[in-house]
């Protein structure tokens, strides 16, 4: 198992180009399953969570090639898909195991193929992550759903063909973004009208939504809480590029935060990011729109932008919510970046009110936090100190890099794999920047001195 040994206290400066977004790319390779013609999709990162939704879509009889592009100024590879067998319709528990996205699977497969058996997800790190909403989405549209050796089984109607039906997708946390995605690619193939209230407001649907319609698919609202779909009979390949992440572009701006660093970003996601940018002025991170390869204004997803901070952070208060609110997956980021502020801020999760395994490992660091329920007190110190720590999930994982980038002295961050699921290279992007930042992987020995945090 590979780790991080990061020496603190180096300023970030540089410029990056931000990746495709991985959370758009799964639903989109998912939709791969609703044709048989080729689907082309560029920008893709190269990331464990992709690399094994592909093994699965191979499984599915959809062939693909991937021609990766490491540069720490592109935006991701190039991934070409064909679905040309549909003899296998069961997504393994093995596979989806390693990676709850795989559930993206079940909408588009059970309408292209009238029948899909996918492995129910279990619970993950950040807490249950029930799939109740695309269960009761896709029976909404005449599928008979069952449950067994927990798998569950999807069947359309006699003939084969889904139809077009009122769902409604809210639940206790607001919408949900996989659920979404499910029953909007499965209602583009359904006999009639689709409307989707509650739907989730995200930009990975938006995404979804534009390459649906490129594909021949009739999706109109996606972005907002209503989204009609009027089902086609068939849809045709296409190539699309990815949105840029707006989770990565979170990160790395409160990465430059906390080192009082000076990054540019190029291929940025702004305009899905006014949450996030809110926050952060607040702050005293300036976030400033300036010339880049596309030009000022001509597509403010993919805007370049300068991220500077004042020396005196700021505390604010934060509450995840759907978006367009402050997301759930930079709370664990912003938390490392508020221990350093001046004063108490107050955090606040609305969508996985478990979302907090980053807690106990910044305390080890210095930090000063308090939790009470699905809320944390956050009383700003003046500096964090290297400690060894565990990453737990993904963007608890990327928190943890920050505060080890900003602390005094080593931090021997474990158990990376989680990062690698989410963020390309991470260190190597960091080292581009500046940072001091190493993998070492378990067969090489480890510093003791790196071990003690010395
Ligand atoms: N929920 C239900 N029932 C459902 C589905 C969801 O109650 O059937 C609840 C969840 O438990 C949660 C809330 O609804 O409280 C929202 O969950 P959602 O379904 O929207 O999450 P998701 O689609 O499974 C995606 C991202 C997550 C991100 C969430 C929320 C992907 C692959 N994953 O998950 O990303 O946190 O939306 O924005 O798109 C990450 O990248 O680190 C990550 C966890």
């Amino acid at each position: 198992m590979d780790r991080f040994i990061i020496k603190g206290s180096a300023r970030l400066t540089g410029r990056l180009s931000i990746k495709g977004s991985k959370n758009a790319c799964l639903p989109l390779m998912a939709a791969a399953l609703l044709t048989d013609q080729a689907v082309e999709l560029a920008d893709v990162p190269d990331l464990a969570d992709i690399a094994n939704l592909r093994r699965l879509l191979t499984e599915l009889g959809c062939e693909s090639t991937y021609f990766p592009d490491p540069g720490v100024h592109s935006a991701g590879g190039v991934l070409r898909m064909r679905a040309g067998d549909e003899s296998n319709s069961h997504a393994r528990y093995d596979i989806v195991r390693t990676m709850r996205a795989g559930i993206c699977v079940l909408g588009p497969m059970l309408a292209k193929r009238g029948v899909a058996r996918v492995s129910m997800p279990g619970g993950c790190a950040i807490g249950d992550r029930p799939v109740d909403l695309h269960l009761r989405g896709l029976a909404a549209l005449g599928a008979e759903i069952t449950l067994d050796q927990g798998d569950i089984t999807a069947k359309a109607p006699a003939g084969g063909r889904l139809r077009g039906a009122r769902v409604f997708l809210g639940g206790p946390f607001g919408s949900t973004v996989l659920g979404t995605a499910n029953v909007m690619s499965a209602a583009a193939l359904a006999r009639g009208t689709t409307i989707i209230e509650s739907a989730a407001c995200e930009p990975e649907v938006v995404d979804l939504a534009t390459m649906l319609n490129a594909m021949g698919a009739r999706v109109s609202g996606a972005g907002s809480p209503r989204i009609t779909i009027e089902g086609v009979e068939t849809l045709r390949g296409v190539k699309h590029r990815v949105i840029p992440d707006r989770i990565e572009a979170g990160t790395y701006m409160c990465a430059a935060a906390m080192t009082n660093g000076d990054i540019v970003l190029d291929n940025c996601p702004l305009d899905a990011m006014l949450a996030v940018l809110d926050r952060l002025e607040r702050i005293g991170v300036i976030v400033a729109e300036q010339p880049g390869p596309i030009g000022v204004g001509a597509d403010p997803m993919r805007v370049t932008a300068r991220v500077t901070c004042s020396r005196v952070l700021q505390p604010v208060d934060v509450t995840t919510q759907p978006h367009p609110g402050f997301p759930t997956d930079v709370q664990a980021q912003l938390m490392a970046l508020l221990c350093l502020a001046d004063g108490n801020s107050v955090i606040t999760e609305r969508i996985y009110p478990e979302r907090f395994l980053h807690v106990a490992e910044l305390s080890r660091m210095g930090a000063h936090l308090t939790r009470q329920g699905p809320t944390v007190v956050v009383s700003g110190v003046r500096k964090l100190v290297g400690a060894p720590v565990m990453a737990s999930d993904l963007r608890a994982s990327a928190c943890l890099v920050l505060a080890g980038m900003a602390a005094q002295g080593t931090t021997v961050v474990n158990r990376v794999y989680h990062l690698d699921r989410g963020y390309e290279r991470m260190e190597e992007r960091l080292r581009a920047l500046g940072a001091e930042i190493e993998r070492v992987s378990d067969k090489e020995p480890v510093a003791a001195g790196a071990e003690l945090g010395g």
